[in-house]
């Protein structure tokens, strides 16, 4: 088989892309590990970027998420009994959409199905191969047959634990990491959200997160220890809990209910650079991770794929290769300040077990400059709504 862009990876990045350049008359291929089912399953954040937004109405996938998605216009920090909003649209003029990622996933599918998108699921052993020649390709298993795909370029987008940036020599990358010393117990379930907003609360407890999916939907997190397993936190423990952590008039309206999804992350900073090797380029969560806490991972991955495809358009429609070139560059600049804004909000808001009282006093000043001066509101409001590509 022979394609233009070989696509590892069928998340939101590895999807959005292969939709963009189909809809410019770019052929693509997009292999994916995992059944359609499972990708599905996965529970992930879900606030967008409005940039993002736009790149999905691009992709002509924006439509159940403008009729579905809320749009919110600012969110609220908790914190001594009280909470505090910060309105994103006083601040700086914008706001995000909250929208699922399995919702939108399952979106971006759909319009590859439509257009009749190669996506092929629950390939094995898939491999890059010749990056640094003008002739790479790749190879899969599909039982035992090996199959090979010719390609001008390959995209790694296949996420922290897939082949494409494994695929790259040691000497040719180098990886920058923060391994927080705890992780974030999610539960998903049926019941009304307690806000109409996000709360981010900070708690001596440690961290909760009020978020949703829609009105009946809603997610919740708290902060819990590295060594804590699902089986430790039975519904009514983590009720209490979140709770425990909350202002009193938020937890004494908190609806709960059975939990439908219940899990445990760890949280980590991780960049690889550069992001492009020979002509296999990396996107989204193969070349970096942030903490949950800012919610920029998917906005992340999206403001790669952004200059992934104008850069593959100057390609193919004008032979300028510019973009491709500095593709590596731009998408970092803009990684590393996702990667800054993230680790800020995780060092704001979270207990940790290793902190000083110094450490402590800092961060609740940090919290109270911030309510006190609406130029640091500004800035956590322009990062949150999402920089410029
Ligand atoms: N071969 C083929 N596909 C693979 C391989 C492999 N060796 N390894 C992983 N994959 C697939 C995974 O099964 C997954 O469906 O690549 C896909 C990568 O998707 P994501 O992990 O969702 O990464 P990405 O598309 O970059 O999306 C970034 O998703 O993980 C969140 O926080 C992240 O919200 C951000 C967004
Ligand atoms: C979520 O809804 O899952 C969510 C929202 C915001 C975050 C992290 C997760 O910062």
């Amino acid at each position: 088989m022979k394609t233009q862009v070989g696509i590892i990876g069928g998340g939101p990045s590895g999807l959005l892309l292969s939709q963009l350049l189909h809809l410019q008359g770019i052929d693509t291929v997009v292999l994916e590990r995992r059944s359609r089912d499972y990708v599905l399953g996965r529970i992930r954040a879900g606030v967008l970027e409005h940039g993002f937004a736009d790149l999905m109405r691009e992709a002509q996938c924006g439509e159940r998420m403008d009729a579905e998605g809320e749009i919110h216009d600012g969110i609220f920090i908790a914190h001594d009994g009280i909470k505090e909003r910060v309105d994103f649209k006083n601040l700086v003029g914008d706001s995000v959409v909250v929208y699922g990622q399995t919702e939108l996933t399952r979106d971006l599918y759909e319009a590859r199905d439509r257009m009749d998108g190669h996506v092929l699921h629950s390939v094995e052993d898939v491999k890059p191969h010749d990056m640094t020649t003008d002739a790479p390709y790749l190879t899969y298993r599909e039982g035992d047959e090996v199959k090979r795909i010719d390609c001008d370029y390959i995209i790694g987008a296949d996420g922290f634990h897939g082949v494409s940036r494994k695929s790259i020599p040691k000497e040719n990358i180098r990886e920058f990491e923060r391994v927080y010393p705890f992780g974030w117990l999610g539960v998903l379930s049926e019941t009304m959200p307690v806000s109409p907003e996000l709360i981010y609360a900070k708690h001596e407890r440690g961290f909760a997160l009020c978020s949703m999916r829609s009105q009946v939907l809603s997610r919740y997190y708290i902060q819990v220890s590295l060594e804590d397993t699902v089986e430790d936190w039975p519904d009514d423990r983590f009720w209490q809990e979140l709770k425990n952590r909350l202002p009193e008039d938020v937890a004494e309206s908190l609806i709960t209910g059975p939990s439908i999804e219940k899990s445990i992350a760890p949280l980590r900073s991780f960049v690889a650079e550069p992001m492009r090797y020979g002509n296999m380029f990396l996107a989204g969560d193969a070349a970096h991770i942030v903490p949950p806490t800012g919610a920029r991972g998917l906005n992340s991955a999206a403001s790669d794929i952004y200059y992934l495809y104008h850069a593959m358009l100057d390609h193919y429609k004008k032979g300028d290769d510019t973009g491709l070139d500095t593709y590596s560059q731009k998408a970092l600049a803009r990684v590393w300040k996702g990667q800054r804004f993230s680790w800020w909000m995780t060092m704001l808001l979270h207990r940790f077990p290793e902190n000083s009282d110094f450490d402590n006093q800092l961060q609740q000043t940090e919290l109270e400059y911030l309510f006190s001066s609406d130029k640091a509101l500004a800035s956590l409001a322009e990062n949150y709504v999402g920089l410029p590509f």
